[in-house]
């Protein structure tokens, strides 16, 4: 017998039940609904609304359900639909008319409202977390690498020298947005919606704020249409990690470039690379790859959420319930991509030498040597062309800028002397980018220690 078959004559067909079951997907969310009824009875007995009695039966009952779950002797059933008819079918099964009485002033659609919301806030943290943990491994690692030169490029051509320090903690100011993002998103999903009923609120007095105080909400939702018609925290989340997935997969196909052979920038470690069925030589960079690829399922997800949200009519629609299997996956997945994307970062080895040889070659230093003209008078413009003319000049000659000879340089410019060489090697185009959030070593040093604060800070929000 359905909880909803008073009104209905015959049984739901076996296909539309499983049809309309959600409970493969919803069930995740057993340890949020019964909270959340928890609240909702001891609410309804405060206010007199059932007995003190009865709410407190219902309470202890609902908390021996969710040891039952979590020890494993809970099957839940298809025709009963969803996580919260399962748990309330099974308070019944217990405790009869008792447990009849906690639907009271509630719809299932304000219901799974706050059910979403509650197991969202522990989500955002938990991922929250995984960044915090992503960010720490980025401050080690440029701590590590402030002198290791490597090119810095833009077009994937050659440009200027920076260092791999400086590099990372361009992820770290990604990361870092991720999370600021993150915690602003969690202030909308922290809105409790119990208490709007199906669309239109309930005609028994609840007391709101009291259910919100105890479930650790900071406000409730000021409409009851919108509250149970509103997905709006979902797809921002949604967007959010995808986001933090755009960040991954930039960082994981750098990562792929570095390991190729032409690049050897780094060198993945052995336990996290993979090897080929055919070819004996090989050894493929496939975790970042992965997570390069499970970008693709991330945006999917964002994308098929707005769909299903695209022209509902309020409030509660059925079209509703798809929202919970593509967040819950854009979740699992950044939940799996993290903590193996920290490791294989952890665990690289950068090759200082041919970051080094990379950054000396592609002429990398001859904004420095224009910018050497230009602190002794020449008009930026006119040493940009004498330069350009340098670089052709060593092109055709197979020369680097810093193997020129004197007698060649001021062929180009008289404004040339001696001090040149040392104006343009590259530690000095590095070090002599000293402002803040450029590569200069001092530079870096305070960026990384911003990175620390912000850190402290938001342990804070964890
Ligand atoms: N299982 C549903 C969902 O996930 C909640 C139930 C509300 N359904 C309803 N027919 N009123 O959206």
């Amino acid at each position: 017998m359905k909880l909803w078959g008073g009104r209905f004559q015959k049984i739901t067909d076996q296909m539309v039940d499983d049809f309309n079951s959600s409970i493969r997907v919803d069930q995740r969310m057993y340890h949020q609904d019964i909270y959340g009824s928890i609240a909702h009875a001891k609410m309804l007995g405060e206010c007199n609304i059932i007995s003190k009695e009865e709410s407190e039966l219902i309470q202890k009952t609902l908390l021996q359900i969710l040891q039952d779950i979590e020890e494993g002797k809970i099957t839940f059933e298809i025709d009963a639909e969803d996580i919260h008819m399962n748990i309330e079918k099974i308070l019944i099964s217990r405790i009869g008319d008792t447990g009849k009485k906690l639907h009271t002033g509630r719809s299932r659609n304000d219901q799974v409202a706050l059910d979403f919301r509650m197991y969202l806030k522990d989500e955002v943290k938990q991922i929250t977390s995984c960044l915090v943990e992503l960010e720490q491994t980025l401050l080690s690692l440029s701590s590590k690498h402030l002198d290791t030169i490597m090119p810095g490029y833009t077009h994937l051509q050659k440009a200027q020298p920076i260092t791999l320090a400086h590099h990372l903690m361009a992820y770290f100011q990604m990361f870092k947005r991720d999370i600021e993002r993150l915690q602003d998103c969690y202030k909308r999903i922290n809105i409790m919606p119990l208490g709007s009923g199906a669309l239109a609120g309930t005609t028994y007095n609840l007391n709101r704020e009291m259910v919100a105080q105890q479930l650790g909400f900071d406000q409730i939702t000021q409409n009851s249409l919108d509250a149970v018609s509103d997905r709006d925290f979902a797809i921002e989340l949604a967007s959010c990690l995808s986001i933090v997935m755009m960040h991954l997969s930039r960082f994981c196909e750098e990562l792929i470039l570095w390991s190729s052979h032409e690049f050897s920038f780094i060198e993945m470690d052995d336990a996290y690379s993979t090897g080929s069925s055919i070819m004996p030589q090989k050894k493929n960079p496939d975790v970042a790859e992965l997570i390069r690829g499970k970008t693709g399922r991330v945006y999917g997800n964002l994308f098929a959420l707005l769909t299903t949200m695209k022209s509902l009519p309020l409030a509660y629609n059925k079209d509703m319930q798809e929202d919970k299997e593509v967040l819950f996956d854009s979740i699992d997945t950044l939940k799996q991509c993290l903590p193996v994307f920290i490791k294989m970062i952890e665990t690289m080895k950068p090759n200082k030498a041919k970051m080094y040889a990379g950054a000396q070659g592609g002429f990398t230093n001859a904004t420095d040597v224009a910018d050497y003209l230009v602190k002794k008078g020449m008009p930026f413009r006119e040493a940009h062309e004498v330069v350009g003319k340098m670089v052709l000049h060593c092109i055709h000659n197979h020369k680097t800028l810093d193997s020129l000879t004197i007698e060649e340089f001021k062929n180009f410019s008289l404004i040339f002397e001696e001090d040149i060489y040392k104006a343009i090697c590259l530690e000095q185009c590095v070090e002599g980018r000293n402002l803040p959030g450029g590569p200069a070593k001092q530079a870096v040093l305070d960026s990384i220690e911003y990175g620390k604060q912000f850190i402290l800070k938001t342990q804070k929000f964890l």
